[in-house]
């Protein structure tokens, strides 16, 4: 037959598949999560999301020690905090012995060559495991920005590299970028969760953190999985009050807000691939349903071809040891 496009030759054999590729995720995009609990000699694995850990920051630094061989260096860090220690102002994010600001001390000293990403929200700390002050029932906004800015100051001062507010409270990014500048952080980027959903696949990570609500539910804070164009006045706003990265969490069933973003503008795009949706294929290929191999890559690709240049993912390690950096 003649036939002027045969789209196949440029996927006839595998060193043509590699010039005509159109997306090339690497290790160096990809972020690790890792939570961290306060002891000494903890491992332990959270049962929702099966070869992910809470580490105390001696194995945590094993942990970190690996990852580096593989070339994996960059991790966003979340702490687990004792309940006896949690109050309704979350004081302990910015205490003195805050072990998770310690963590960041530690990890800084024993490997210069990471970059680590903090989380700002009272959620860990708070005893009503909201992410902003609750006073009579409500999330009360600008009653929280001040704890906020000062866990974000904290946080700076310990040597995060790059601060994340996740707790979506109007006006923090300007905030918090004003509290870092007063406190000569002026070089400190904020990375935003801009477009942060009212999800249900933020399960295992509250599992993990024992951060759950007490009462109610976030969505008077984060946004309706429902919207989109939504997404677009936070971005604008986000953009507008300084941020340097925006987010979109979570990433594979937002893979259209993805999208728009990066359409829309210029920042840095960031996704968070979040607990719940790993944990889905992790579950499904413990059933020999699908192959761990060869879903887990393609997920990831996904992502990074709807527009994200930054990606959290719990199976960062997992590509870095197949795919190296
Ligand atoms: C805290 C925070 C959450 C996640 C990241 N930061 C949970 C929440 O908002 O309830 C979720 C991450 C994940 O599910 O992997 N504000």
């Amino acid at each position: 037959m003649l036939m002027l496009r045969r789209p196949r030759r440029n996927r006839n054999s595998k060193l043509i598949r590699e010039l005509t590729c159109e997306t090339r995720l690497s290790t160096e995009q990809l972020v690790y999560p890792l939570f961290l609990e306060n002891g000494e000699g903890i491992k332990k694995e959270i049962s929702s999301l099966p070869g992910n850990f809470r580490f105390s920051v001696d194995q945590v630094l094993e942990e970190i020690g690996e990852c580096i061989e593989l070339g994996l260096a960059k991790f966003i860090l979340f702490p687990a905090i004792a309940e006896e220690l949690k109050d309704e102002l979350a004081t302990h994010s910015f205490a003195e012995d805050n072990f998770y600001l310690e963590a960041a001390r530690q990890i800084k000293q024993a490997f210069p060559e990471t970059l680590l990403i903090s989380d700002v929200a009272m959620d860990p700390y708070s005893s009503d495991g909201h992410d902003g002050l609750v006073l009579d029932g409500r999330i009360v906004n600008d009653e929280s920005l001040l704890i906020l800015s000062r866990m974000a100051i904290a946080q700076a001062q310990a040597g995060f590299d790059i601060i994340a507010p996740s707790d979506m409270m109007d006006g923090r990014v300007e905030f918090i970028r004003d509290a870092l500048d007063q406190n000569e952080f002026t070089e400190t980027p904020i990375m935003s969760y801009t477009a942060k959903y009212a999800s249900a696949y933020y399960g295992p990570f509250r599992d993990a953190l024992d951060s759950a609500p007490k009462e109610g539910d976030k969505k008077t804070y984060q946004m309706n999985p429902a919207n989109k164009r939504e997404a677009l006045i936070e971005g604008e706003l986000d953009t507008a009050e300084g941020a340097d990265y925006l987010m979109v969490k979570p990433a594979l069933h937002y893979l259209d807000i993805i999208h728009q973003m990066k359409e829309h503008f210029e920042l840095p795009i960031a996704a968070y691939h979040v607990s719940g949706e790993c944990a889905m294929l992790i579950a499904a290929c413990e059933k020999g349903w699908l192959d761990y191999d060869q879903a887990m890559p393609e997920v990831l690709n996904s992502i990074a071809r709807a527009g994200a240049d930054v990606i959290i993912t719990y199976f960062a390690k997992d590509f870095a040891r197949q795919f190296g950096s």
